[in-house]
């Protein structure tokens, strides 16, 4: 099983970027985290992190074929980008969308998510640790579901 997890913009100044509200921890820790978790649970893993929408959508079409599940925090993509929505739902690969935050208590801008809509489900609120519960939940995903196309939900 091979999954590729995708950080948008911003990301890599985890550790120095609002800590009050992302955390101290730096983005290579997290890093760090993703692939000790993918290692424990049998995993393969790619990790791309940008600050460009274009550069994430050619990343979504470059997993067709080559990756089994998507883990996505799409940044502040989330809530203006229908090019990585659209990504998402051409790939049609089982994704599941992370955020640090809990994006649902901030701002009205923030209340809509447009790739979330073509994600089997959302970890908000958890810090690190949302990365690491939707590694399990798309594993545990895949594995009843034979790695079937990808549901339309949002929240
Ligand atoms: C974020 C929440 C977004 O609203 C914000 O633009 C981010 C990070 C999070 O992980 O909490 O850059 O996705």
């Amino acid at each position: 099983m091979k999954f590729l997890v995708i950080n948008g913009p911003n990301l890599n100044l985890l550790g120095r970027r609002e800590p009050d509200i992302y955390g101290g921890e730096t983005y290579a820790r997290l890093e760090e985290l993703i692939r000790d978790t993918c290692l424990r649970e049998g995993v393969e893993v790619e990790v791309f992190q940008s600050n460009h929408e274009g550069a994430i959508v050619d990343r979504i079409q470059q997993a067709l074929d080559a990756v089994d599940g998507i883990v996505i925090n799409p940044a502040a993509y989330t809530h203006t980008s229908v090019a990585i929505l659209d990504a998402l739902k051409a790939v049609a690969i089982p994704a599941v969308e992370v955020h640090l935050s809990d994006v649902r208590s901030r701002e009205a801008f923030r209340q809509v998510s447009y790739p979330g809509m073509a994600c089997v489900r959302t970890f908000m609120g958890l810090g690190f640790e949302g990365y690491r519960q939707a590694i399990l939940f798309l594993k545990d995903y895949l594995a009843q579901r034979g790695g079937g196309a990808c549901s339309t939900v949002s929240w």
